[in-house]
């Protein structure tokens, strides 16, 4: 099940309505099919909510409200518990509390039963009701209290923000998996929200709810305390980026600002783990020890995420001679991986917050593996529970198919095997600097890469009409075969597959008939001959083939209907150049099938609940 939705508190000398509905238009990748808000207005609590986008609920409030607010909260949904109507959307009211939720209660039907019990009947199928009503029948004018006695009995990933009816001026916020940033900005007030990008226009300084802690919201600041009700002084954190780095700039979707932003984010990423031309992670404050006497990787990760992974793999194992497994966060675990204190996890992870993947850190901890996450967003709850983290810089990633997170990701990785090379000397520290030297160059390289936005908009019109397709490529093209499929899929709904080239004569080879579009990848130098014949076979069958070569290669025409080729380089580094090609492929899909590229149907951006 998914975590689909974007919560926001406000309270302060501003009016929230302001501030709730711009904040919920930053948050709306995180959900888009309805969307509500709730503030006190003359004493006492008013709803407006609506299905639909952001836009409509803002229709809805200049129609109807005339009152000015200085408190309220507001959310955007997506589906999860019941469908998609104006009753089911939040905000939620149930006797004095109200309600907006991000997450999934899991044993919301055994409540609602012993809800029933007390005569107590919800409106609405949504399990966030159930909570409103577990708080509401807890609450005897004490909201910690309160809080406090209905999170016992809530199992499940939960954001909460909440206002009591006869406590105007006040919102209360706790969390369980799901996140919660927030920030006091004297001229403003007191904001929280479920991303960072709703709280920049305020403030660059923020902080993260810790789980299992309560925040109080008034206009005279944030009070955090544990749930016995003890101070609780949160760290306080600072964003790099600013209030333009969630905006579209000018672009049709924050998909192509985000692939354009790339060579930023690279640059950004490795530039400052670079020390006298080799990887340093010093002001990481992460110790060669982690790397010490490891004789295992274990990669851990979902989706883009996880395909990253596999290229880390690649490059580990290729420098530092150890050996690596990639998993799947979700299926590792249920799978009682053998790990030891030789074993290095290291968690791939843009949110920080996907709950398979904190689940498998949590699990690798348990068996005295050591830890190492590679996260985006600063403070995350996997950033925050790794023994390490390396953070990458990618900024605010809003569409939800990632593309400069991924990227930074790789590049992330390219260091940590090269630092590993240079710890085990498997590699000797002249390579290693020329392998830095390569790496430094990527930010341009992947600059380069962007200057084929037209060639491939054009080339991508060769799947306007197609159901399926493949991605094929060997080696670090295989694992970048995977990362096209995903990106192609997820947007434009086009159905693909990944296969290593050599492996399709084993049954899949059979699909490939006439005008099947085939997407090979042969960037690899050892295996390009072996790929070239791969092609040759879905060739002969009536494929049609978008070869993605190096520059230099010569190709027979007779081979593909497009070729694109990649500038020159070594072949180690292919994956970033490659990974662009890939994604303004699925772009234009997208575009071409006139969809909505950055939030496509039934996904989200963080998915913190299984
Ligand atoms: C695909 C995509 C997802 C994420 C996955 C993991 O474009 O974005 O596959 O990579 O949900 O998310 P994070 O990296 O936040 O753990």
């Amino acid at each position: 099940m998914f975590d689909r939705c974007g919560i926001i508190g406000f309270t302060g000398d501003c009016d929230a309505k302001d501030i709730l509905l711009g904040g919920l238009r930053t948050l709306e990748y995180r959900g888009y099919d309805s969307a509500g808000i709730a503030f006190f207005s003359e004493g006492k609590i008013k709803t407006i909510k609506t299905v639909g986008k952001v836009d409509c609920l803002c229709d809805k409030v200049a129609t109807e409200v005339e009152d000015a607010t200085t408190c309220g909260i507001g959310h955007t949904r997506w589906a999860t518990h019941g469908g998609v109507t104006d009753t089911n959307s939040h905000p939620h009211t149930f006797g004095n509390v109200t309600l907006i939720h991000n997450g999934i209660i899991e044993n919301y039907q055994e409540l609602a039963n012993e809800l029933a019990k007390e005569g107590k009947k919800p409106v609405s199928q949504t399990d966030t009701e159930i909570a409103a009503m577990v708080i509401d029948s807890e609450y005897e004018g004490e909201p910690y209290e309160a809080i406090k006695k209905a999170c016992d009995r809530l199992d499940g990933a939960y954001g909460f923000c909440i206002m009591f009816a006869d406590r105007p001026g006040e919102i209360y916020s706790i969390r369980n998996g799901s996140p919660l940033v927030a920030t006091y900005a004297p001229e403003t007030g007191a904001i929280i929200a479920s991303d960072m990008v709703a709280l920049i226009s305020y403030s660059k300084d923020y902080f993260v709810l810790p789980e299992q802690k309560i925040a109080k919201l008034t206009k005279e600041g944030i009070v955090v305390t544990d749930l016995s009700g003890a101070p609780f002084e949160p760290e306080m954190l600072h964003v790099n980026w600013d209030v333009a780095a969630a905006r579209k700039d000018g672009y049709e979707y924050f998909m192509l600002k985000e692939i354009h932003e790339q060579p930023q984010a690279l640059m950004k990423t490795i530039t400052p783990r670079i020390v006298d031309d080799l990887p340093d992670f010093t002001t990481d404050g992460i110790g060669d020890d982690i790397f010490a006497g490891i004789d295992r990787v274990v990669i851990v990760g979902c989706g883009t995420a996880m395909h990253a992974g596999l290229v880390g793999k690649a490059m580990i194992e290729k420098l530092a001679g150890v050996l690596t497994s990639v998993e799947i966060a979700s299926e590792f675990r249920y799978a009682n991986p053998i790990l030891s204190d030789k074993t290095l996890v290291i968690a791939i992870s843009q949110s920080g917050e996907t709950a398979d993947t904190l689940a498998a850190i949590r699990l690798a901890k348990e068996k005295n593996a050591k830890t190492l996450s590679v996260v985006n967003v600063k403070g995350s709850t996997i950033a925050r529970e790794s023994d390490y983290v390396l953070y990458t810089h990618a900024g605010p990633e809003i569409a939800v198919a990632s593309t400069k997170a991924y990227t930074v990701q790789l590049a992330a990785m390219y260091l940590i095997a090269f630092r590993m090379a240079y710890i085990n000397k498997t590699v000797s520290d002249e390579a290693i600097k020329g392998l830095i030297k390569c790496l430094r160059r990527v930010p341009k390289d992947v600059e380069k890469m962007l200057k084929y936005d037209a060639q491939i908009e054009n080339i991508s019109n060769i799947l306007n009409k197609a159901e399926n397709l493949f991605f094929i490529g060997r080696g670090l093209d295989y694992a970048l075969s995977c990362e096209g499929s995903i990106k192609l899929k997820e947007i434009s709904y086009i159905h693909s597959e990944a296969y290593a080239a050599g492996e399709l004569k084993h049954g899949t080879i059979s699909l490939i008939t006439d005008n099947i579009p085939v997407i090979a990848i042969a960037t690899q130098n050892h295996v390009y001959g072996k790929t070239i014949s791969n092609v040759k076979e879905v060739r002969s069958r009536g494929a049609n083939v978008i070869l993605i070569t190096n520059e230099g290669v010569s190709v027979d025409p007779a081979l593909c209907d497009h070729q694109i080729t990649l500038p020159r380089m070594d072949d180690r580094f292919a994956p970033f150049s490659a990974a662009v090609v890939l994604q303004f492929i699925a772009y234009y899909a997208s575009v071409h099938r006139g969809l909505n590229v950055d939030q496509p149907r039934n996904l989200a951006k963080s998915v913190t609940v299984e």
